[in-house]
């Protein structure tokens, strides 16, 4: 038997403008989709905003559904858009912001596993890091340079 650590990095901002300008406007463009989402069950509003390497910024937030399974997270909706109109494109970056109707969300919101998951799915096609940043609606932010240190036990198509 041995034991196996593994060591995770990112990176923490007191808030968003502690970004630099490129950064700061991708987040500002996931925290505009925040309301636009649908989300009359949860309350929790989520946006997503992607740049891709064409310059394309791409934006989802979560739809969600009376029938609740088959509603969709904000960074899926987003990251399913950009892959069926812009195949070929690589993603550099994910800005993520949340924000809940009964409280105010100021801890930065993770993507959910199976968010993780799909976005896992575009860094291994693409063979390129895809940045990561997420927030609340207000205050810290956190930015991984990969996708790889919110999962690192990942599935991958290699094992199929
Ligand atoms: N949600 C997202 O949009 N992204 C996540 O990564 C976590 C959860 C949405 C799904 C649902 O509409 C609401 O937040 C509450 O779970």
């Amino acid at each position: 038997m041995k034991k196996v650590e593994l060591k995770i990095s990112y990176e923490e901002y007191d808030n968003i403008t502690e970004l630099n300008a490129d950064d700061h406007s991708l987040l500002r463009s996931a925290i505009e989709s925040v309301e636009k989402a649908y989300a009359p069950y949860s309350k929790f509003e989520v946006g997503a905003a992607l740049l891709l390497e064409n310059g394309e910024v791409i934006t989802g937030n979560n739809q969600e559904n009376a029938s609740y399974p088959s509603g969709l997270c904000a960074e899926r909706t987003a990251i399913y858009y950009a892959g069926s109109k812009y195949p070929d494109a690589k993603i550099l970056k994910i800005a993520i912001s949340a924000s809940s109707k009964n409280q105010e969300t100021s801890i930065p919101i993770p993507p959910c596993g199976a968010c993780r998951q799909a976005i896992s799915e575009y860094e291994v096609k693409q063979n390129l890091p895809i940045e990561i940043y997420f927030m609340g609606k207000v205050g810290e932010v956190v930015k991984s340079d990969s996708l790889v240190n919110l999962l690192p036990f990942v599935f991958k198509k290699s094992v199929l």
